[in-house]
């Protein structure tokens, strides 16, 4: 660098000055097939309910399902991730491994209409509990890591017996990788990719998505399972340890505040890496734009291209098929 010459030999703003320049030397691209389009499931026939904190968000029942779906795919989105919202809870979360419940059914249902469409499936169970843990509690509250590993594997042999083709579990409990690639081998499924949420952060980043699964903890909160906001070394060792009970892929949660593990994640690490842009980061851009303070797509652009910059492969994102055709229109 010592020896390179400096201005006015250089002029780094020679290569900003037509938009076909810029492309050329572009670093980042967006595809609309590195996103992935989450959906949520509910109970009842003919539902698009739209999610009051996340505007163009919607709850669909199952025979809506492919609804959005079919509309994303159409704009190049060749992946979904499906969260149930059902009709029960209890506090062992029961229906989470039900043949018969949201996921299961919208499972079916994406496979015959939009057969192309990748079908991956959250696993975890605050959406099935009645305390809204994302596990089972002891006498005192705590959530039971061990007793929880078996929940979550028969949840995820559920889905792939209903026609998952990705699981990711998003519990944060420790073993739940291995405890889900055991079940799926021995169920059958040796082929199912485990897509691990391994860097889940403690997040208020979840708001809006807890109002649209209906999976706010009754009482307390999940620091004791999510990881602690303050702490980059130990994302580390999430994503090691769930490399090493057979991950497939790894993800970061949140996206936007946490580019730096992304980063770290991305240095570490040769997996297919994943971040969420999760419900809030959504909610903040929509929230912001409705009120004229912003212009909401181009935002929208930038925190995705800044995620992909980081090194992100791929990012879980509400904006995906509004994206997808903003990409597609040039
Ligand atoms: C379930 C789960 C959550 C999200 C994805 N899976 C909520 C949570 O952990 O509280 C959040 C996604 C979002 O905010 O968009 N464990
Ligand atoms: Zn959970």
């Amino acid at each position: 660098m010592s020896d390179s010459p400096g201005f006015p030999t250089v002029r780094l703003r020679r290569l900003r000055r037509t938009e076909s320049l810029r492309a050329l030397v572009r670093e980042t691209h967006l595809r609309p097939d590195m996103f992935v389009l989450p959906l949520f499931v509910v109970p009842g026939e003919g539902v698009r309910d739209e999610i009051p904190s996340m505007p163009g968000q919607f709850r669909w029942s199952v025979d809506r399902i492919s609804e959005p779906a079919a509309e994303a795919f159409e704009l190049g989105v060749r992946s979904v991730i499906l969260f149930g919202v059902p009709e029960a809870k209890d506090a062992v979360g029961s229906h989470a491994d039900n043949e018969g419940g949201m996921v299961q059914r919208a499972l079916g249902r994406l496979a015959a209409d939009v057969p192309d469409m990748l079908r991956m499936t959250d696993v975890c169970l605050c959406e099935y509990t009645d305390h809204g843990h994302c596990g089972v509690l002891d006498a005192h509250g705590a959530v039971r890591n061990d007793a929880t590993l078996e929940l979550l594997a028969a949840e995820a042999v559920s889905h792939a017996r209903a026609g998952a083709e990705v699981i990711a579990p998003s519990d944060m409990m420790d073993g739940r990788v291995g405890a889900i690639r055991a079940a799926l081998d021995g169920a059958g499924f040796d082929q199912l990719p485990i897509l691990a949420y391994s860097a889940k952060y403690t997040s208020g980043y979840y708001g809006p998505f807890r109002d649209a699964a209906d999976s706010a903890p009754a009482f307390g909160d999940r620091r004791a399972y999510q990881m602690d906001p303050p702490n980059g070394r130990e994302a580390l060792r999430e994503v090691a340890a769930d490399i090493a009970e057979g991950a497939d892929m790894v993800m970061v949660k949140p996206a936007l505040a946490y580019l730096d593990i992304v980063r770290r994640v991305r240095e570490t690490t040769d997996l297919p890496l994943f971040a969420y842009n999760v419900s809030g980061e959504y909610s903040m851009v929509k929230a912001a734009a409705a009120n004229g303070w912003i212009d909401g797509m181009r935002v929208a652009v930038e925190n995705l291209t800044a995620i992909a910059r980081a090194g992100a492969d791929g990012i879980l994102t509400y904006h995906a098929t509004e994206v997808a055709r903003h990409l597609q229109e040039g």
